[in-house]
């Protein structure tokens, strides 16, 4: 099996029945010589560089019903919250502060977030910080959405596709709900000049390894700039509460895979994978992960913006989260990069 590995590592590529045997085997022997090339790897392209973004959720109003999260609308129980302007430009302001160069405006996917509202926050903190790029996540919007938010001056765009298996994606979103749209978004959004950003939940409900390749597949085809994946971790006021979660190997798994088939992209440790294991992110780290995300929201918003349960950083002040993460990125034997980090 292990002939397998040098082959992903050597060439960059296997087939579908290579990549089948390598996320079934429970072989340690195969793991820690993933972790060895993803690290080889990821240092050949960035060093010991983790470039970090600062996070700040602005809305958890959602009109979405996915059905593993949180903030889903059919969620009565989940408190809602939307930041004013002022309080993002507060945020991105005590950000920039903290050293970060890259700011994440993410959300649920909230009416009140108009083309016009975007636009000239976005425009504004681009005057203001003309050093930092400026990433929307927002969900699915329309292309001349994404092309005016682009035009006053949005950087990047952070979406998903979940689930590259139609099927599965049925299983897991309401009918209003399509693949072929979300695809259409992604597209549109690369179309566009967006540095994009996609990827799924590892340990979903129904999922398969075909699933999973599916994923790998459709990320080839999309050739995206960063490669957000964690596990599936239940919320107790959703559908699937009494649903197992994704596990810490097969997400590392994953992610050395990933980092094998996309040497250059940018890789989150993320807070999912902190949140399923004390060190996960440390691993994460030490697996071909070259990003972390911060918390910058105000402290009294973090803990409504629950996608799923036990989310860690909910009680720290955005210094705290930002010293946290410098010690961990330290003691995983990395280096806190200071410039945007775009993709090579
Ligand atoms: N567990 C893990 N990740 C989740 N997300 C939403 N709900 C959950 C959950 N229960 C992820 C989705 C979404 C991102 C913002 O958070 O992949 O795209
Ligand atoms: Fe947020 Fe540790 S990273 S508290």
């Amino acid at each position: 099996m292990t002939e397998i590995v040098e082959k992903l590592y050597n060439t960059g590529n296997l087939s579908d029945g290579e990549l089948k045997l390598l996320i079934e085997t429970d072989s340690e022997c195969v793991s820690s010589l993933i972790v060895k090339y993803a690290d080889e790897t990821r240092r050949k392209y960035y060093g010991r560089k983790v470039f970090l973004r600062g996070l700040i959720e602005i809305s958890s109003y959602c009109r979405n019903d996915c059905f593993y999260c949180g903030i889903r609308r059919s969620n009565r129980n989940a408190e809602r919250y939307r930041l004013s302007r002022a309080e993002i430009l507060s945020c991105c302001e005590n950000g920039y502060e903290l050293g970060f160069r890259t700011f994440v405006m993410q959300g649920g996917e909230d009416f009140c977030f108009t083309d016009d509202f975007m636009c000239s926050l976005i425009s504004e903190t681009k005057q203001k910080y003309p050093d930092c790029a400026v990433t929307l996540s927002l969900g699915e919007r329309s292309y001349e959405s994404y092309r005016r938010m682009k035009e006053a001056g949005a950087d990047r765009y952070l979406l998903r596709h979940e689930t590259a298996s139609d099927e599965l994606y049925r299983k897991l979103h309401p009918k209003e709900m399509s693949l072929a749209n979300r695809k259409e978004c992604l597209f549109n959004l690369r179309k566009l000049g967006y540095q994009v950003g996609s990827g799924f939940m590892v340990g979903v409900p129904f999922q398969t390894t075909e699933n999973i390749i599916e994923d790998l597949r459709f990320l080839q085809e999309l050739r995206p700039h960063m490669i957000g994946i964690g596990p599936f971790v239940p919320h107790h006021e959703t559908p699937f509460a009494e649903e197992k979660g994704g596990t810490l190997e097969l997400t590392l798994k994953i992610l050395g895979i990933l980092r094998l088939m996309f040497p250059k992209a940018l890789i989150p440790a993320t807070t999912a994978l902190g949140t399923i294991s004390p060190n996960g992110r440390e691993l994460g780290l030490k697996t071909g992960c070259n990003v972390v995300m911060p918390n910058l929201s105000p402290v009294s918003v973090r803990k409504k913006y629950d996608l799923y349960d036990n989310k860690i950083c909910t009680g720290e002040e955005s210094a705290e989260c930002r010293i946290c993460l410098e010690k961990r990125i330290v003691s995983a034997g990395y280096e806190i990069s200071s410039e945007r980090g775009d993709a090579l």
